[in-house]
């Protein structure tokens, strides 16, 4: 998505494209800001079929645990990533509940003009790198169909047992390890 103001001065990516906003980042909630996290928030939103946005800038700035990534070209942003801590009840095949707080890729959109070009793995190895964590450990609230097989296809992280909070928390999650494709 194209804006019309100078996003280099407003998101400050690195010399990748990669801009991150954390709680403990130098971002202010200046308008032009706001703006690029509600149009995409509004885009992931519609790509996915929600009637309820995942990410706002209210949202964001009010929270003090949820990272966004931004991938960007120029003046474009390519994609958007978000990630936070939550605490979940995890049941397993045998119904034994455990509580966990794990990472979770919470929302998580590609521009249409440039999907499957590689620019969501570029993002979201970038964010388990900055995690220090590795795919198999990471939570995913209501992954869409495009997600699983981008997962299954990256990582060949398949097997979970369905949760009734829509969470997916891969088996590998116990098991550990993971394979790159
Ligand atoms: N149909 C099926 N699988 C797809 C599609 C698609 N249209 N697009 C991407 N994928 C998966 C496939 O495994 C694909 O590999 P393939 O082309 O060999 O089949 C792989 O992703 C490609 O990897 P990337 O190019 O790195 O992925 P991309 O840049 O497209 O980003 C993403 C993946 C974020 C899922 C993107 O396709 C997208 O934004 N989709 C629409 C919104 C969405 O579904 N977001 C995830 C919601 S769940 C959540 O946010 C927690």
């Amino acid at each position: 998505m194209e804006f019309k103001f100078d996003l280099n001065s407003v998101l400050r990516p690195d010399s990748r494209g990669i801009a991150i906003l954390a709680p403990n980042s130098q971002y202010r909630p200046s308008r032009e800001l706001c703006f690029i996290i509600d149009e995409l928030g509004k885009l992931s939103a519609t790509a996915q079929g929600l009637r309820a946005i995942i990410t706002t800038s209210t949202k964001f700035f009010g929270s003090n645990d949820n990272k966004l990534y931004f991938k960007t070209e120029g003046n474009r942003v390519l994609g958007m990533l978000k990630t936070g801590y939550r605490k979940l009840f995890y049941t397993n095949e045998i119904g034994k509940i455990t509580e966990l707080t794990p990472l979770c890729l919470l929302d998580f959109y590609v521009h249409e003009s440039v999907q499957r070009s590689g620019y969501g793995k570029e993002l979201y190895e970038r964010m388990i790198y900055e995690e220090n964590s590795q795919p198999n450990k990471i939570a995913i609230d209501r992954p869409s169909p495009k997600l699983l097989s981008f997962m299954r296809k990256h990582y060949g992280l398949s097997e979970f047992v369905p949760q009734n909070n829509n969470f997916t928390i891969y088996k590998r999650y116990f098991n550990g390890g993971f394979q790159e494709s």
